[in-house]
């Protein structure tokens, strides 16, 4: 079951039953900014799953064509999801757990070093 627009402060996408999988609902929240705006997270959970859950779907831009991307194989192996964390470019937000206080940005393009894989 989804919650919907409870505010600013709450996540609104956020899955808190689910009929198989056992829903934790008592991590503690922490805060994290991403392109400026302060957003409540899971602590520990994916970047990316706080993305979702805040209604966030584009991690970043194709260099050429300006083109969206975001959540593919959420499991590491693309960079579709690949965001500017704390100042470090190409961080896979699908696989990388939330910390209080991080910075995370959307990006542009790849840096060179994934490009040439
Ligand atoms: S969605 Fe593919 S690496 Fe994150």
């Amino acid at each position: 079951m989804q919650t919907k627009n409870k505010g600013a402060d709450t996540m609104c996408l956020r899955v808190e039953n689910h009929v198989i999988l056992e829903v934790d609902n008592n991590v503690p929240l922490v805060q994290i900014t991403v392109d400026g705006k302060m957003i409540a997270a899971k602590e520990g959970e994916p970047i990316l799953a706080a993305l979702l859950a805040n209604g966030i779907k584009i991690n970043r831009y194709t260099l050429k064509k300006q083109e969206p991307r975001g959540l593919f194989c959420g499991i590491g192996q693309c960079t579709d999801c690949a965001m500017v964390v704390d100042g470090k470019p190409n961080v896979r937000t699908c696989i990388t757990p939330v910390r209080d206080g991080m910075v995370v940005e959307t990006q542009n393009g790849l840096h060179k070093e994934v490009e040439r894989k």
